[in-house]
């Protein structure tokens, strides 16, 4: 099993460090592991002068997996848009055709009160928000700054193909049947026609699922009944922008977003596996990030992409096992509880392991 450890910027350094010594762990343990660090992001960006060198391209390519850590900071910001760290992860995600992004929200026992939610609302929350990946406004052209009529205009293209909805669709709804067979398509179809295509291939699509009740909600109530009622959502299934927007919204619902880690998948699952926070660069160098996201990253790659569940469950229920322990982060600390940084919180999870 051959993994590409991209670090990145910011805390991402300090958060992927813990997610290797897991990784190392299981190595040592027999498990048959190839770790191989690469660069992306701002750091690629002052290495090698771009945020998705050759070298990574060519790393990631032959790698099973990707762990990823963040990228992106204030430093880069000025950049020109193809020089900026951001364009090196949605160059990754293009580039291994990571189509089907699964963003799990569930809320750990422990963390009840973490929320700024009543535990009422969100006790036993656990959602899996599928948002689509590599389409829709983030890589549609034509786009552009430009002058016209003597001012600047900015413009994008959302834009879907009906290839590309079927087949998040079908991951969507595989997800389901694996769940409670429930699945909420968001769209925003009373405005944009590339999401009533949307909700037309969805809803064609579910005939091959006859045993996943289907639903649609629109963007903007979907974005208030998260807040309102989460636990009526179990799948959500959702364009590439909805689902930005959308997983960030989830994450809170559990308390940090320092907890949510991802799986970025193509069609034969070969995974990027991030947290899906940012790279935090105010809190960067501290040893004050919460590293669980990350480590979680590791379980879900070892679950999807090597099929290797026991392993996977065993480092959920190592990171479990930390919390119960009474161990936490700033961003999930609570009175009464021990507030360590971010290496002693890889201690905690290998102590448990
Ligand atoms: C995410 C991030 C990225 C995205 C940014 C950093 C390009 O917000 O993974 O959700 O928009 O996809
Ligand atoms: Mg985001």
């Amino acid at each position: 099993m051959k993994i590409a450890i991209l670090a990145g910027d910011g805390i991402g350094p300090e958060i992927v460090a813990q997610a290797v010594r897991v990784l190392e762990t299981l190595r040592s343990e027999g498990l048959k592991l190839e770790l191989e660090q690469g660069l992306l992001g701002g750091c690629a960006v002052d290495v090698a002068g771009e945020p998705f060198p050759e070298a990574t391209r060519t790393l990631v390519a032959e790698a099973d997996a990707v762990i990823l850590g963040a990228v992106g900071g204030p430093r880069y910001d000025a950049l020109p848009r193809q020089l900026r760290p951001e364009q090196g992860l949605l160059g990754i995600r293009k580039a291994l055709n990571l189509f089907a992004n699964l963003r799990p929200a569930v809320l750990y026992p422990e963390l009840a009160d973490a929320s700024t939610l009543k535990p009422e609302v969100v006790s036993g929350l656990d959602i899996l928000i599928v948002r689509e990946l590599t389409g829709d406004i983030y890589f549609g052209e034509p786009r552009g700054i430009e002058l016209r009529n003597g001012q600047r205009i900015g413009y994008n293209t959302m834009i879907y193909s009906e290839a590309e909805i079927r087949r998040i669709a079908r991951v969507a709804f595989q997800a389901a049947r694996k769940r409670s067979c429930r699945l909420c398509s968001v769209d925003k179809m009373n405005v944009l026609e590339s999401t009533q295509l949307w909700r037309d291939v969805v809803t064609e699509t579910a005939g091959e699922y006859p045993d996943v009740e289907l639903s649609h909600m629109l963007v903007d109530n979907a974005a208030m009944q998260l807040v309102r009622n989460p636990r009526q959502f179990d799948v959500v299934v959702t364009g590439n922008m909805f689902g930005d927007i959308l997983s960030d919204e989830a994450s809170m619902l559990t308390g940090s977003i320092g907890m949510l880690p991802s799986a970025s998948l193509d069609e034969r699952n070969k995974g990027l596996y991030e947290p899906i926070h940012g790279s935090a660069p105010d809190i960067a160098g501290k040893d004050v990030a919460n590293p669980l996201a990350t480590v979680l990253s590791v379980a879900m790659m070892l679950r999807y992409t090597f099929d290797l569940e026991e392993e996977a469950s065993r480092i959920e229920r190592a990171v479990k096992k930390a919390l119960a322990d009474g161990y936490r982060t700033a961003d999930i600390y609570e009175p009464g509880k021990m507030k360590i940084g971010t290496a002693a919180m890889g201690d905690a999870v290998l102590a448990s392991l």
